[in-house]
């Protein structure tokens, strides 16, 4: 017999609009909440910054978005769509392999359209409670904040029996450790508020970090700043200027920053910058929600989760979307989300509770095994075994080979030649 559930998604982004279609696909009954007037998440530029650029003042307005003007998308679009609807042969203005920012948003808003799940999302609604009604985990009621004529909010609150975490998690800076930092006199700033070159006309740059957006911003500031000097701690770093630029450095990690301005690197070499720009990745953050501990975050491990989605405790009612980085997102976002339905609807079953709990420990002993840090415990390293096991638990049909080829490929190229990798 199919169960059919009422559920609560939060957010509207990639995840939430992928969660709807599926969960409605199964039958679902579903509710959006999105604390913006828009859908997209990530994918809608916002030109504000956030006044504390490092992200530590609690009580700061936060800027959702961490996209930056001259943002292009690091996987060939068609990586970035959603089966049925394909990305590849839609346009939007930029009909590039690696288009910009505007062309996902456009998108992701023909893809809500198309599958009638724009009128399911409440905008303006930002959901400050999550929380189980009683001992039942089947019972959860979400309260959210809704926007209302010159400031004034109020507050609603409605029951569900699932609820789909979908929040995003690229929007609280996680910022690096840097020896001697307090006494250092320059400016800092995480990706997170970095939009556009200009603020870094003439000034001597630190950008620490080895990810796609060290990369990227190393790049697009150094067209206008003094010197740029890229960071990071992976240990086949060798110092070197990068070519084809004049201004432009790879250094190891930071040994030590002075008084002076000075900042100087483990490989000995040593600068004197004025801004250090911090591309040091995200943490998880789920303000709204209460597990009494069921559910915990330590050193961004977002956990006991099976798989990066259940908690074994709450199966099947409370459920993470899109927390693995370092993969084919879209797809396997859309992956977990079948799952998701079909669990719910009960066509496919979890193992019992303490089969999850078990694997979930072994899969922290293994990663202290392998030396991983717990802060990469959702990384999963562009491994294409996720995905498949998550087809097969969905009982769909995994990613196509020719996509994980083109996925092996675009790495290689990018790994290659960062600068130029997206117009090969
Ligand atoms: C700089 C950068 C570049 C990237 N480039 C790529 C790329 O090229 N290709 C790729 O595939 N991936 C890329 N990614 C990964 C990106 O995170 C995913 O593509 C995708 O956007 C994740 O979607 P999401 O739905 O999980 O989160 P988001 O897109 O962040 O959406 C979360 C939504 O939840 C809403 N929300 C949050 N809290 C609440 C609340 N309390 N109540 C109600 N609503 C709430 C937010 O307003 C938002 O709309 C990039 C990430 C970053 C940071
Ligand atoms: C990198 O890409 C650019 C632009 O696509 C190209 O002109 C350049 O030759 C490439 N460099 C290398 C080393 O392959």
């Amino acid at each position: 017999m199919v169960e059919i559930h009422k559920v609560a998604v939060i957010g509207a982004g990639v995840a939430g609009l992928i969660a709807a279609r599926e969960l409605q696909n199964e039958g679902h009954q579903v509710v959006i909440f999105e604390k913006s007037d828009k859908l997209g998440g990530l994918w809608v530029y916002d030109p504000r910054v956030e006044p504390d650029e490092l992200g530590y003042d609690p009580t700061r307005e936060i800027i959702h978005s961490s996209v930056y003007k001259s943002l292009r998308t690091n996987l060939p679009r068609v990586l970035m769509e959603f089966s049925g609807f394909g990305f590849a042969d839609r346009q939007y203005g930029d009909p590039r392999t690696y288009p910009g920012h505007q062309e996902v948003l456009g998108y992701l808003n023909d893809f809500a359209a198309r599958y009638g799940i724009t009128e399911l999302i409440r905008f303006e609604s930002e959901v400050i409670r999550v929380e189980r009604v009683g001992d039942r985990v089947d019972r959860w009621v979400v309260e959210w904040q809704i926007k209302e004529e010159g400031k004034r909010t109020k507050l609603e609150e409605e029951v569900f029996e699932a609820v789909v975490i979908c929040n995003g998690h690229c929007t609280v800076p996680r910022v690096a450790d840097v020896p001697g930092i307090e006494k250092w006199p320059g400016k800092q700033i995480h990706s997170h508020n970095y939009r556009v070159p200009d603020p870094f006309h003439n000034q001597v740059v630190v950008v620490i970090g080895n990810g796609p957006s060290a990369h990227d911003i190393s790049r697009d500031i150094c067209k206008v700043a003094k010197e740029v000097h890229v960071s990071s701690r992976s240990p086949d770093t060798v110092f070197s200027k990068l070519d084809p630029y004049h201004n432009l450095w790879q250094h190891s990690s930071i040994h030590d920053t002075r008084e002076d301005g000075t900042v100087e690197f483990e490989d000995g070499s040593s600068v004197q910058a004025t801004i250090i720009m911090h591309c040091t990745g995200y943490k998880y953050e789920f303000p709204f929600l209460n597990t009494n501990g069921i559910v915990s975050i330590d050193d961004n491990r977002v956990g006991p989760l099976y798989k990066h989605v259940f908690s074994p405790e709450l199966a099947p009612w409370l459920s993470f979307l899109s927390l693995p980085q370092k993969t084919i997102v879209f797809h396997m976002i859309e992956l977990q989300s079948k799952w998701i339905s079909r669990v719910l609807s009960g066509k496919v079953r979890l193992p019992p509770k303490d089969k999850m709990i078990k694997d979930v420990q072994e899969f922290y002993e293994q990663m202290t095994l392998l030396k991983r840090p717990k802060h990469l415990t959702h990384f999963l390293f562009y491994s294409e075994e996720y995905l498949d096991w998550l087809a097969e638990q969905a009982g769909i049909s995994p990613v196509e080979d020719w996509k994980k080829e083109i996925h092996r490929e675009s790495l290689k190229r990018r790994e290659n030649n960062l600068s130029g990798f997206r117009d090969e």
